[in-house]
């Protein structure tokens, strides 16, 4: 009989590596003209009152943090009557210069569609007028080589092939199933390019297993840190901007070697979005 003594024991969570931040480039949009007159998803609700000056009071937060981090942010401007152009990260998805356009689902956010195609044309980047519906970095999610992207709620699954052939990158096709995270930016945040965290429940069976397979130590988050949309956050690899509430992925993060920031937005949640739907990342 072989007893193996010196194998380890696995630990509650994997080991430290050193993290690395790498200065982003990012998109954002002042939520000057924000508040919440239609629903299009279970967040909104148009009989609730909204702070518009606590809105940009936040956002600017939000802004003023991804500049200490040594981000380069550049500001697409607002548009009166497309309250949701805050969330920026529904404009597009831009990868080695190529900006590929967003094509809304629901009709209250579809002239936001052109308006941020204009700011990339621009801006130098290469746009790529979108055939397909789909809802840019919401839903489409880089991680390393390849690009996670969401469907079931708003981007549509055809959109993955057109997405494919434009990025030269290939495109895992994940299906959402809850209606409170109808965003694939609301069920997983990406920590670096090996690394994510996800909520299992969002996803359906097929989904989930693909995830488990893929990232088997990927940082599971509580229920609890979700329905503050908690895992909608934005990493540079080491520095992770996170929901101010989400304490318990706060301290996961912390455990595994990151330093998560904690800000609040809770007026913009009010619209259903949080840190990273106001994030839309810029690689040249
Ligand atoms: N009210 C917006 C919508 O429902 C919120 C978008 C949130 N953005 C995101 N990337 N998850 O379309």
């Amino acid at each position: 009989m072989s007893i193996d003594s010196a194998a380890p024991v696995r630990a509650e969570e994997p080991a430290i590596s050193a993290r690395t931040a790498t200065k982003r480039t990012v998109l954002m949009c002042k939520p000057q003209f924000f508040t919440v007159v239609y629903r299009i998803n279970p967040w909104m609700d148009p009989a609730l009152p909204t702070d518009t000056s606590l809105a940009v009071q936040q956002w600017q937060t939000l802004y003023d943090t991804y500049v200490g981090l040594g981000f380069d942010v550049h500001l697409i401007d607002p548009i009166d009557g497309l309250p949701d152009m805050v969330y920026a990260a529904n404009g597009g998805f831009v990868i080695d210069n190529q900006a590929y356009g967003a094509k809304f689902t629901h009709v209250e956010r579809q002239p936001e569609g052109p308006a941020y195609m204009d700011w990339f044309g621009a801006n130098g980047f290469n746009v790529r007028v979108p055939i397909e519906t789909n809802e840019g970095e919401g839903d489409f999610l880089l991680v390393g080589d390849v690009i996670l992207a969401g469907t079931g709620f708003r981007s549509d699954s055809n959109s993955h092939a057109e997405l494919s052939i434009i990025a030269g990158r290939p495109v895992i096709t994940l299906r959402l199933i809850n209606p409170s995270f109808y965003h694939l930016d609301t069920a997983i945040a990406v920590l670096d390019d090996t690394n994510i965290a996800y909520l299992p429940s969002a996803f359906d069976a097929p989904s989930l297993a693909i995830l488990q397979e893929r990232y088997p130590d990927a940082v599971i988050v509580s229920e609890e840190d979700a329905a503050i949309l908690g895992l909608n956050s934005y990493s540079d690899g080491y520095n992770v901007v996170i929901a101010a509430r989400a304490k318990d992925f706060e301290r996961q993060l912390r455990a595994r070697g990151y330093n998560p920031i904690g800000v609040d937005l809770s007026e913009l949640l009010l619209g259903g979005g949080g840190v990273k739907c106001c994030t839309l990342e810029l690689r040249r």
